[in-house]
């Protein structure tokens, strides 16, 4: 039996909220605890908004959890840090929330009885290792990103061998999409370059730009998730990614397409230690196993942002993002 009431943490997030559009659609009761810190609850999308349990709460708090918990079906645990930025900028806060907040959700299944989870972890386990990446790899976390979602990998097999529950782990790549303006300067390189540009500024590239993603459109990440809870397999990990490789100076060129022009980005010096320069999925078990194959591919992503965009044009001020200072140059006048 397909399940039916799902507790999503983080269902306010970028890739919760497109995840739950296509769950409700799919006839889901959904509930979602979210501390709306990223980006608050206002950008929760008007046709969504009234159709969800939405509780304020932190998943740390597992007093908050276990009523919510109870009588699930099944669990989707998204609520963590997104961006290597911000656990750069407070690594206990990242780690913290991203350790303790996975375990109250374990601990909670088990005093409840609920045997599936399908949670996030990240295609950053992974660095360090050759291209492209594969699930059976050796995992030798660089930073604690990468460490503090391995740990969420071991506790849910751990849970998930102890305590007879299954737990799915996705590893999105690079996941990016039309309405990631709640992300503010913490969103998707291709949303950055695509405000930067469409505003006049100039986008900064570390490094020479061949860089490489793979970039997953958020609707696809979402619909990935939705497929593993549906799925019935046992315990394991998954890439969430398209299989193909875009380097920087290609998303730049692809937005100038849209834009009709093209801007010269800044060059500079990769300013931090830890970097990726090529993120690839190998996506072979995601495809044979899982069943979930993207459908939106870079060029059609890159024209849905860059639309998006220009529509909200004129209720954003780029310029004025945190963080997104070392992304693009604000140009004199501006
Ligand atoms: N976006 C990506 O490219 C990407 C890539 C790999 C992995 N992931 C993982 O996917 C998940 C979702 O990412 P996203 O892009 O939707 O991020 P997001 O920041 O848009 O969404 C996360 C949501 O969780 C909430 N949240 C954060 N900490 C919380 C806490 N302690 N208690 C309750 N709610 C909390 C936030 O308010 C936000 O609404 C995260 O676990 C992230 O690490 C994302």
């Amino acid at each position: 039996m397909t399940p039916k009431k799902i507790l999503v943490t983080g269902g306010a997030g970028f890739i919760g909220r497109n995840m739950i559009r296509g769950m409700l659609r799919d006839g889901y009761t959904v509930s979602s605890l979210d501390n709306f810190k990223i980006g608050g609850s206002r950008h929760i999308p008007g046709d969504i908004r009234d159709h969800v349990e939405w509780v304020e709460g932190d998943t740390r708090d597992l007093d908050a959890l276990l009523p919510l918990v109870k009588g699930k079906d099944a669990v989707i645990h998204l609520a963590a840090p997104s961006s290597f930025l911000m656990y750069e900028e407070d690594p206990v806060e990242g780690a913290s929330v991203t350790t303790h907040g996975l375990l109250n959700v374990l601990e909670s299944m088990r005093r409840n009885d609920i045997g599936k989870l399908v949670y996030a972890s990240t295609s950053a386990v992974y660095e360090g290792n050759p291209v492209p990446y594969v699930e059976e790899m050796e995992l030798i976390p660089p930073d604690l990103k990468a460490l503090s979602k391995k740990w969420n990998e071991e506790a849910a097999r751990q849970y998930s061998q102890r305590y007879g529950m299954t737990a799915i782990g996705l590893r999105p790549f690079s996941v990016y999409g039309h309405d990631e303006f709640s992300k503010g300067g913490y969103a998707n390189i291709i949303s950055l370059f695509a405000w930067a540009m469409l505003e006049g500024l100039k986008p900064v590239v570390w490094g020479d730009g061949n860089q490489t993603r793979d970039f997953i459109y958020v609707e696809d990440a979402g619909r990935a998730f939705q497929t593993a809870l549906e799925r019935d397999l046992p315990t394991q990990e998954f890439n969430v990614g398209t299989g193909v490789e875009t380097t920087f100076n290609e998303v730049l060129s692809m937005i100038g397409d849209e834009l009709g022009r093209q801007v010269e980005p800044e060059y500079v010096g990769v300013p931090i230690a830890i970097y990726a320069e090529r993120l690839w999925a190998d996506t072979a078990r995601a495809v044979d196993v899982l069943g979930f194959r993207h459908e939106i591919d870079v060029r059609e992503g890159v024209r849905r942002v860059v639309g998006a965009a220009r529509r909200a044009q004129d209720t954003q001020r780029w310029s004025e993002l945190p963080n997104a200072q070392m992304y693009f140059e604000t140009l004199p006048g501006d």
